[in-house]
């Protein structure tokens, strides 16, 4: 397609906004990845459908059959949060977080990529003292669609005093993962530590000899074992001891939101999941129902997540820099919603976070154009 002489790349996202506070992020995403399109010649068709509660509120289901159909043949998928403590007594079959497993599995993201770096703007933001935290740059590679969430057999005996789930992994299902964690150390600091419970789990010891199998395709990245007790406690102490860090799915859920402390706020963080097909991107703060509607939520983590579509999802590195350039920039001009304004300090609304982010990515299409004119 040709735009005023500019070859112009058609990509359709779906998008899900989800519950709680993912509509207001998602609407600054959305306006990051125009923006972005805007400056790099690049048409994006956004098409939104419901998921979660949303879903469950429009169709009865967290995971409707539109939405299903929809994320399938799109050339990737951007998702706020699901969760609404309306649904929590709800059967699991109507719960928003089944939803979005399910989705997980339809898509068979199997590698959730969750980059936690320390903004140098933010430093004292952290509880971490300042020392700690300088040049803190970890990767967590969380296996997604295996472990304890999907395991069979589940659920409450009948009676309902006892309850079962199961914890299995196949070889397979961890030399792929495996296999982006080493990957991704590959172009970054050429580390990997795999995190287990290999003194207490037979999965776990089936976790280790796969990874160290795998390992050795890959002589230039240097691999360590850590017991999950350990890596969580390393995770504050020494968090410049990581830069990517292997983990199953539940292990991985419970360490990246340690190490979203890290950095200031769960806010902040975003992640990119990756599978054979298109890509699921997701902020990882969750619906946050409490604040809700308010336009208090911070918009960072959801428009990161768009840097991340941009580069794992579609290929676009040069769009992905931008976005991210844009968030760094906003924080050092001193840009902060409430969740990272120092206490009593004035702070920025959703909306207005995201115009000020927004407008610096396309800061470098204005100057040009004022230099042609
Ligand atoms: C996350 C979330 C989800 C998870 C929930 C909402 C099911 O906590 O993405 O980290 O546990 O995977
Ligand atoms: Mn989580």
């Amino acid at each position: 397609m040709r735009d005023a002489g500019r070859v112009v790349k058609t990509y359709t996202i779906a998008v899900l906004p989800g519950d709680g506070i993912g509509p207001e992020v998602i609407a600054q995403a959305e306006r990051a990845l125009e923006a972005a399109g805007e400056r790099f010649a690049i048409e994006f068709t956004l098409r939104r459908f419901p998921l979660g509660a949303a879903g469950v509120a429009a169709a009865g289901d967290p995971f409707p059959e539109e939405t299903r159909a929809a994320v399938a043949r799109a050339d990737a998928v951007l998702l706020g949060a699901v969760g609404d403590p309306s649904l929590d007594q709800a059967p699991r079959h109507l719960r928003p977080e089944f939803g979005l497993l399910a989705l997980r599995a339809q898509l068979g993201v199997y590698a959730n990529l969750r980059p936690v770096a320390v903004f140098p703007a933010l430093v004292d933001r952290s509880p971490l003292k300042a020392d700690r935290l300088e040049g803190v740059d970890v990767l967590i590679v969380r296996e997604l669609t295996g472990g304890l969430y999907y395991g069979e057999p589940r659920g409450r005996d009948a009676g309902g005093a006892s309850a079962v789930n199961t914890l299995r992994y196949s070889a397979a299902e961890i030399k792929r993962v495996a296999r982006v964690a080493f990957e991704s150390a590959r172009q970054r600091r050429g580390h990997v530590t795999s995190v287990d419970k290999a003194n207490v789990l037979e999965v776990s010891q089936l976790w280790r000899e796969t990874v160290t199998r795998v390992g050795r395709d890959y002589p230039d990245v240097r691999l360590d074992h850590l017991y999950v007790d350990t890596a969580a406690m390393r995770l504050v102490a020494d968090p410049r001891a990581f830069d990517v860090l292997l983990t199953e799915n539940m292990f991985g859920d419970i360490l990246s939101d340690e190490a979203a402390v890290l950095v200031g706020s769960l806010g902040l963080l975003p992640s990119a999941s990756l599978g054979d097909g298109p890509g699921l991107f997701e902020p990882i703060h969750g619906s946050a129902p409490d604040i809700a509607g308010r336009d208090l939520a911070n918009p960072i983590g959801a428009i990161a997540t768009v840097a991340m579509l941009l580069r794992h999802g579609l290929g676009l590195a040069e769009p992905a820099a931008a976005v991210e350039r844009a968030i760094s920039l906003a924080l050092e001009q001193g840009a902060r919603t409430r969740d990272i304004a120092e206490s009593g300090a004035p702070a920025l609304g959703t909306r207005e976070m995201g115009l000020r982010i927004t407008g610096l990515i396309g800061e470098a299409q204005r100057s040009r154009a004022s230099v042609a004119s």
